[in-house]
């Protein structure tokens, strides 16, 4: 992936994934997205002002698809929204032919997200030179601005990676954000990583990737600093691999009471969206341990700096002053 991701200076071109990226690049876009904020506010700055960003979203999406809308506006950069399901793909235009269309729009980046593993990767094969692809999520592959911007938050509570402890929750089988994820964290050195869920959620092997497996989840939160909740991927299921929503909750809910089996400070977190009272209490999604909301608050600082860093607007702005 990174033959295509990265330029040959070993610059980030498109972002398609985490996987085999170094750390010292995730730093850089951890710092890049932090000095963005200022008081805790997003301003508007002039790095992607005359470019042209394309949402192509062939899969529904609130969250992700609006913050990468915000961070674009707040880069000035111009933005078209393509919900695909609605647009020509119904037409039967091939995809080939839908980008050569927007290339000759003269559009500078494709945020791409997409039900099949592999599309936004495909299409940064495919593009003109001069357009960087941003992967909103390639069906259970990867979507690695979700990473980036977890990474921000545990960062943000925690300060240095090293010494913790992060678990992972849930649907691990069918997550490309817990796959991003166990990248991110692999690659930043935390000192242990857990995967936790019913057998039926954790992907055969998984073990290779530098994660622990738990199969009961009061196990598998003792004493951790960081909580990743993810959600039933349903829509992803091929057949019957759960009981009902009920049973499930009995086993891997998080309650209020499971929290304590945890680090007394430890941060919970959940990419969205949420299902209350399937995988998580609704008390601990309100409660003083949860950072969700501040997830979302991350995300567009987090898209921002990925989308300067990609289009290599930050070094002429600093060449500019
Ligand atoms: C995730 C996704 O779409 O992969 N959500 C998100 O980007 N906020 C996780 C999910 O759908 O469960």
């Amino acid at each position: 992936m990174n033959a295509i991701q990265l330029d040959s200076k070993g610059c980030l071109k498109h972002f398609l994934g985490i996987e085999g990226l170094k750390s010292d690049l995730l730093i850089k876009i951890l710092d890049t997205a932090a000095s963005l904020i200022n008081n805790k506010a997003v301003k508007k700055v002039p790095l992607l002002r005359g470019k042209t960003v394309v949402n192509l979203f062939f899969e529904p999406s609130t969250r992700t698809r609006t913050t990468f809308e915000l961070a674009a506006k707040r880069l000035s950069a111009d933005v078209l929204n393509f919900n695909i399901n609605t647009s020509s793909s119904s037409k039967g235009e091939n995809l080939i032919d839908m980008l050569r269309n927007l290339d000759a729009m003269h559009c500078d980046m494709f945020i791409v997200r997409h039900n099949a593993v592999g599309a936004a990767h495909f299409m940064a094969q495919h593009v003109a030179p001069q357009i960087s692809i941003i992967n909103a999520g390639d069906g259970q592959h990867e979507h690695p601005t979700q990473a980036m911007l977890d990474m921000y938050t545990i960062r943000q509570y925690k300060g240095d990676f090293a010494p913790l402890r992060v678990a992972i929750v849930g649907d691990i089988r069918h997550s490309r954000v817990a796959r991003s994820n166990i990248h991110a964290l692999r690659i930043l050195g935390v000192s242990e990583l857990r995967v936790v869920g019913p057998k039926t959620l954790i992907p055969k092997g998984i073990e290779a990737l530098g994660v622990k497996v738990f199969n009961n989840l009061k196990s598998g939160l003792r004493d951790v600093d960081v909580i990743i909740m993810l959600r039933l991927q349903r829509e992803r299921m091929q057949s019957a691999l759960l009981p009902s929503a009920n049973e499930y909750f009995q086993s891997y809910g998080l309650t209020e009471e499971r929290l304590k089996i945890a680090h007394p400070e430890a941060i919970v977190m959940h990419p969205g969206p949420i299902n209350r009272g399937v995988e998580i209490d609704s008390s601990v999604v309100d409660g003083k341990r949860s950072v969700i909301l501040q997830q979302v608050s991350n995300g567009i600082a987090v898209r921002m700096a990925i989308m300067a860093i990609t289009l290599g607007t930050l070094s002429e702005q600093k060449e500019s002053h």
